[in-house]
């Protein structure tokens, strides 16, 4: 059991440490990322990540639960801090501060050996919005997929924007980085269909009986998908307009899709 360590100053250096994750190249140096809010660090506890370091704010401990997540953190053997309001407000990304945050280290998964009938994947080419992939997470999440692929330069799985738009799914789903190249290989061995999301596909999103093992593989924001990997596609569908628009945004395009693939396996 780790003993509390109180913080009151704006310039201590593990403050300004933890205030540094909020940089892509300190988060890539360091192999650590910070979630903020009571829901992350619970939904972090029940997928078994246990904070490096557990930050929390002079008054949260009116909190039954924050008193419960402080607990938890310490007998799990991670650094906890008791804080002052100034110096979380520092730290938190947002403008009203949550009460506690915590330290946790990156976890990219691998692709499984065997993929499951019924399992769904989505993978991603090159998407740069943080807020899009975090959205996209959490509704993988919520429709039963069993991981998200992102190829080739995606925006950082582990920003604040993306962790914050996940809303706690980070801890649950299986995150897998890979090349093109290497998604090239992961499409030539997929048992089932591998769906491209295409502005170019004829056939509607809603009209085709998908084969399981599915893998949804949806384009970047502005580009869309390259020839190169929609030619690995198996079909590619496309999700009806009315309207002067020439696409959707990337997170909504990717909903639709996970939820029409899975469709009959989502009960209320
Ligand atoms: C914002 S769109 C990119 C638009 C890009 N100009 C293009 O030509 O693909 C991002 C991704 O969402 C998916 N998408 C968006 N709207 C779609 C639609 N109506 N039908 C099929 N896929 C769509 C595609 O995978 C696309 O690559």
């Amino acid at each position: 059991m780790s003993d509390i360590k109180v913080i009151t100053s704006l310039t201590n250096d593990r403050i300004k440490a933890i205030r540094a994750l909020e940089h892509r190249k300190e988060r890539k140096e360091t192999g650590m990322f910070v979630a903020e809010g009571t829901s992350l660090i619970i939904s972090a506890r029940d997928n078994g990540h246990v904070p490096e370091t557990l930050v929390y704010g002079d008054g949260a401990t009116e909190s039954g639960i924050v008193r419960g997540l402080i607990a938890w953190a310490q007998k799990a053997g991670a650094d906890v801090l008791q804080v002052s309001e100034a110096v979380l407000g520092k730290l938190s990304s947002k403008d009203n501060p949550s009460t506690v945050l915590g330290v946790f280290k990156q976890r990219l998964a691998q692709m499984p050996e065997k993929i499951a009938t019924d399992a769904t994947w989505i993978a991603l080419e090159e998407v740069r919005d943080p807020g899009n992939l975090g959205t996209i997470i959490r509704t993988a999440d919520a429709a039963g997929l069993g991981g998200v692929v992102l190829i080739g330069t995606c925006c950082d799985p582990f920003a604040p924007e993306t962790i914050r738009a996940t809303m706690g799914s980070i801890f649950a789903m299986p995150i897998v980085k890979v090349s093109l190249e290497e998604f090239a290989s992961i499409a030539k061995t997929w048992p089932g269909d591998l769906i491209a999301t295409h502005l170019d596909g004829s056939d509607d999103y809603r009209a085709r009986a998908y084969r399981g093992p599915e893998l949804i593989l949806m384009g970047s924001e502005g580009p869309g998908l390259t020839d190169e990997a929609a030619a690995l596609a198996t079909a590619k569908v496309k999700i009806p307009m009315s309207g002067a628009l020439d696409s959707l945004n990337l997170a909504i395009a990717s909903a639709l899709m996970m939820y029409q693939v899975r469709a009959d396996r989502l009960k209320v």
